[in-house]
C-alpha cells in the first residue's frame, strides 16, 4: 500500500513508479488514474493538492497503478477515452481512438454539411449513405452523427458501420446507444465494403490497420493490449488500404468521396496506389497539426464529371 495521504504526495510517488516502469507520460497517467479513483476530473484533482485521499480511493488507485506498471493503457484501465468531445467506452475489444482521427471526422462532417447546404434534400428523399469501414469503438460513426445532430442534420444521413470483428461491433453498438445515435447507424459484420451496394455510398470513412507487420514487435508495450487486427497492415502497412481502394469503383457514388486515415510515412505511397489502381481519380493528402500526412481524400475526379 502507498504510504502517502495527500493528492500531491500520491501523485509524486506514482509518477516515480510509472517513470521507473517506462511510461512515456508518467505524470499525466498518474493524474488521470488518481482523478478516476477519486471520481473527479483532472482540474478538480490539481486544484486541491493538499486534500487527503481516503483508503477506498487509495486502494483503487493502487490497483490501477499496478495495471499501468504492467503496461496496460490508461484508457483500458479507466474504461473510456475522450474523442471528438465525447467519452467512448474502451476495452480490449477494439483500438483506443486516437486524437489524429478527429481530423477525419471533421473532414467528413464538413463534406456532408456542404453537400446539404448546396443541395437541400427534398422531403422523403433517401438519406445520404456514409460507410465507416473498420469502425472499432464506433468513434468515427458516433462522432459523425453526433456532430451532425448538433447541426440538426443527422436525419439526413445513415451511417453503415462495418468491421470484421464482432467484438468491436458490439462495443461500437454500446457506444452508439450510450450517445443516443444508434437510430442513425447500421452495424454490419463484413470484410471492408460489401461489393455490390445499391445505392452506393456518398461518403466512405476508413481508419484501417496501417502499421507494417515488421514494426509491430517494436511498438510501445501498451499497444500489445490492443487487437492486432486493428493495427497490422501487412508487410508495408498498406495491404488492407489497397483492398479498400480496389473496392471503391463498385461502391462509391460518382460524386462521392473517401476519407482515409494513413500512416505518417504513407503520404507518397497512398498517392501512388491511387494513381496505379484508380486511374483518373484524385488523391489529396493533408497534414495533421503536427505537420504529418494523415488524411487522404480520394474521389473519382473529372473522370465522372467532378471539377
Ligand atoms: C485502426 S482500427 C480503427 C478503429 C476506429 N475506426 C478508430 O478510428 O478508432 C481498425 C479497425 O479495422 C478493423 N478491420 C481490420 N481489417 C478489416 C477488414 N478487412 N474489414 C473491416 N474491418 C477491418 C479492425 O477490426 C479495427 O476495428
Amino acid at each position: 500500500m502507498l504510504p502517502a495521504f495527500t493528492v500531491g504526495e500520491l501523485l509524486g510517488l506514482a509518477t516515480e513508479r510509472l517513470t521507473a516502469a517506462g511510461s512515456a507520460s508518467p505524470r499525466l497517467d498518474a493524474e488521470l488514474l488518481l482523478a478516476h479513483a477519486l471520481g473527479v476530473d483532472r482540474t478538480g484533482l490539481l486544484t486541491y493538492p493538499e486534500a487527503s485521499v481516503g483508503d477506498g480511493p487509495r486502494e483503487s488507485f493502487e490497483a490501477a497503478l499496478d495495471r499501468r506498471e504492467r503496461g496496460e493503457p490508461v484508457a483500458y484501465i479507466r474504461g473510456f477515452r475522450e474523442f471528438h468531445g465525447l467519452a467512448f467506452a474502451t476495452d480490449g475489444r477494439a483500438l483506443i481512438p486516437r486524437p489524429e482521427t478527429e481530423h477525419l471526422v471533421d473532414a467528413a462532417v464538413d463534406d456532408v454539411a456542404t453537400r446539404l447546404a448546396n443541395a437541400p434534400r427534398a422531403p422523403g428523399a433517401p438519406a445520404i449513405r456514409i460507410a465507416d469501414v473498420g469502425t472499432g469503438t464506433g468513434a468515427i460513426a458516433v462522432s459523425l452523427v453526433s456532430a451532425l445532430r448538433r447541426r440538426r442534420m443527422d436525419d439526413e444521413v445513415l451511417v453503415i458501420a462495418i468491421d470484421v470483428s464482432e467484438d468491436a461491433l458490439q462495443l461500437a453498438r454500446e457506444n452508439a446507444v450510450g450517445h443516443g445515435v444508434a437510430d442513425r447507424i447500421v452495424f454490419v459484420a463484413a470484410d471492408l465494403l460489401p461489393h455490390h451496394v445499391d445505392p452506393p455510398y456518398t461518403v466512405v470513412c476508413a481508419n484501417l490497420p496501417y502499421v507494417p507487420s515488421g514494426d509491430l514487435p517494436g511498438l510501445a508495450p501498451e499497444l500489445s493490449y490492443e487487437p492486432a487486427l486493428a493495427l497490422d497492415g501487412g508487410p508495408d502497412g498498406l495491404d488492407v488500404v489497397r483492398r479498400l481502394l480496389d473496392a471503391l469503383p463498385r461502391t462509391l457514388a460518382s460524386d462521392g468521396v473517401a476519407f482515409l486515415e494513413i500512416g505518417a510515412g504513407h503520404g507518397e505511397a497512398i498517392a501512388h496506389e491511387v494513381a496505379v489502381r484508380l486511374p483518373g481519380w484524385r488523391c489529396r493528402v493533408t497534414n495533421d497539426l503536427a505537420g504529418l500526412p494523415r488524411l487522404a481524400r480520394v474521389d473519382p475526379g473529372e473522370r465522372n464529371g467532378r471539377d
